[in-house]
């Protein structure tokens, strides 16, 4: 049989993994006021401990440990060794930082933590109930997790926009089910609090956040070029011709020119702010 998630391992070990360890920089100012969101969320107190699961290049691996202060620490979780070998070199010299790579539905944890954090890294599991229940087993009792994962696709204009001007002229992707792994799998409200009660969690509250996504702070070409390597358009362009490249890309500086404040190029996102508490 294959390990669970073998495909998501796959793809983080691949180029998609590969860009996000490359564009981190790019990837954290575009997702900052998510990042600042999702910190002030779970309330991190100085001496807890925290498990970041999905860690990626760890932005809130670092932003965490320097919430919970001397006293805490925080374990980040990834499948990716790119994006894990990025965040070990950001996190040297932190000594209450670790990270390990491997599937956080599957790993064997011991219940010392207090805190479940996530910022977009909770999607992409094949069994989310039974990962779930498993990242409880991290939890010590009155635990909580707190993650922050997208609304749907449609509802964000920093996809849906770049998407359906660079779609016009590269092969559209077969649109994935609702329920499958990917960045939108926890976007309807409902199937997220599902999973947190069928994996064990009470008090399960789902909060809309919008925020703005900055796409560029060089101008226009940079805002292009973000689209172009991260997120639902990049993947357009994986088999497209030189052509049909040049085409899209000028089909996005259209789609994306009016948008331009100065340098600056934000469009909306909208995720969803979760919450859930743990008895057992
Ligand atoms: C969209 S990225 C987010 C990364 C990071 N949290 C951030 O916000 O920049 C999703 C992350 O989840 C990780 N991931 C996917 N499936 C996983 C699993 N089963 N266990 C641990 N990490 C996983 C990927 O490797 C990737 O780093």
């Amino acid at each position: 049989m294959a390990p669970a998630n073998a495909d998501q391992v796959t793809c983080w070990n691949g180029p998609t993994g590969e860009r996000w360890a490359r564009e981190q920089a790019a990837i954290d100012r575009a997702f900052a006021a998510l990042t600042a969101r999702l910190l002030a969320f779970a309330a991190l107190k100085p001496g807890e401990h925290v498990l970041d699961v999905g860690c990626g290049c760890g932005v809130t691996t670092l932003a965490a440990v320097d919430a919970v202060g001397p006293t805490g620490a925080v374990l980040g979780i990834d499948v990716s060794a790119p994006m894990l070998a990025r965040a070990r070199d950001r996190s040297a010299g932190r000594p209450n930082i670790a990270y390990v790579e491997g599937d956080a539905s599957t790993r064997v944890f011991e219940a010392t933590c207090e805190v479940v954090l996530s910022r977009l890294g909770v999607m992409f599991f094949r069994d989310p109930v039974a990962a779930f229940a498993n990242l409880r087993t991290a939890l010590g009792p009155g635990g909580r997790v707190a993650f922050l994962c997208w609304r749907p696709a449609a509802d964000n204009e920093w996809v849906r926009l770049p998407y359906d001007a660079a779609a016009q002229h590269l092969p559209a992707e077969p649109a994935a089910a609702p329920d499958e792994p990917g960045p939108f799998a926890f976007g309807d409200r409902a199937r997220v609090e599902g999973i947190l009660a069928g994996a064990g969690f009470t008090s399960v509250a789902v909060t809309p956040l919008d925020a703005e996504i900055v796409l560029s702070e060089e101008g226009l070409d940079a805002a292009v070029q973000f689209v172009m390597t991260v997120g639902p358009t990049s993947h357009l362009f994986r088999e497209s011709t030189d052509d049909a490249t040049a085409r899209a890309r000028r089909a996005l500086q259209a789609a994306l020119r009016p948008r331009l404040r100065g340098e600056r190029l934000t469009l909306a996102g909208a995720t969803w702010l979760v919450r859930a508490q743990t008895n057992s």
